[in-house]
């Protein structure tokens, strides 16, 4: 791994502009749950059950019990860890400019990165599905659930959730981001959710290298990326950090 990582420093110098997408596995060291393999939140439920639109309609005390509630108490206390920060010093260091997250829990803004593109959106904010005032999800009253906005329609993570679109502005900036980046560190996503893993690819195809953090092979292993690094976000990118630091 030493000789990948003193790669991941040779390249990032090298490199002019310098992006990350990155999945739930840069939280697991946070205490987010992933959503798949050991511990994931979809080995417990069932995804269409408690995560996509049709069920948000059909029963939103349903998913709000199951999902919503669960996730505002972890995301509610977590805090960013060595993985958040490392990302956040690259930007100090003047490395990196853009972070594309498919997290919904703020943690890369709670680091400190300045342009963060939420391609799920935020489970930071709740918005009415009725009128579409929005609120912030720590000031939500959940002692009755669903819970209401003031124009009597029900509230809902401002998140996308399966079935919907991804927001326009953040679709479009992070193509335009992938299109135009030098390299691009893709962090702890398992690399199968459309259009987020588009990403890497559109980023390869526009002549960038593409360096994968993950403790596990993906889809993009051996096929876009140029190489892994097998190991957790916080350690690797401490590593990387403390060595692009005394170049
Ligand atoms: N550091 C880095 N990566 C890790 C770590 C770690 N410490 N631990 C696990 N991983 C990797 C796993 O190997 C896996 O590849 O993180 C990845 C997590 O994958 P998923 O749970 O599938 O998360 P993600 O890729 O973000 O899912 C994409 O799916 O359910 C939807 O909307 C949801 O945004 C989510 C999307």
């Amino acid at each position: 791994m030493d000789d990948l990582i003193q790669q991941a420093v040779e390249d990032l110098a090298a490199a002019g502009k310098v992006t990350a997408l990155t999945g739930a596995g840069i939280s697991i060291e946070s205490g987010i749950p992933p959503f798949r393999g050991k511990g994931g939140l979809w080995e417990r439920f069932d995804p269409m059950e408690v995560a996509h639109i049709d069920a948000l309609v059909r029963d939103p005390a349903k998913v709000w019990n199951i999902l919503v509630k669960e996730m505002k108490e972890i995301v509610d206390t977590a805090e960013p860890n060595d993985g958040h920060k490392g990302l956040a010093r690259l930007e100090e260091m003047g490395k990196l400019e853009t972070v594309i997250t498919q997290n919904v829990d703020g943690l890369h803004q709670a680091a400190g990165n300045t342009d963060v593109i939420e391609f799920h959106g935020t489970f930071a904010w709740q918005r009415c599905m009725d009128c579409s005032r929005k609120y912030e999800t720590r000031d939500v009253d959940i002692s009755k659930i669903p819970p209401c906005c003031i124009c009597g329609g029900i509230l809902r993570p401002d998140a996308v959730f399966f079935g919907e679109m991804i927001p326009q502005d953040a679709l479009w900036r992070s193509r335009q981001i992938a299109s135009d980046c030098d390299l691009m560190l893709v962090i702890g996503t398992s690399a199968t959710v459309q259009p987020a893993a588009l990403m890497p690819v559109i980023a390869k195809e526009s002549g960038a290298k593409v360096v994968e953090i993950n403790p596990e092979r993906t889809p993009l292993t051996d096929q876009i990326s140029d190489y892994l690094i097998m190991g957790g976000a916080g350690d690797i990118m401490n590593r990387i950090v403390a060595a692009l630091e005394k170049l």
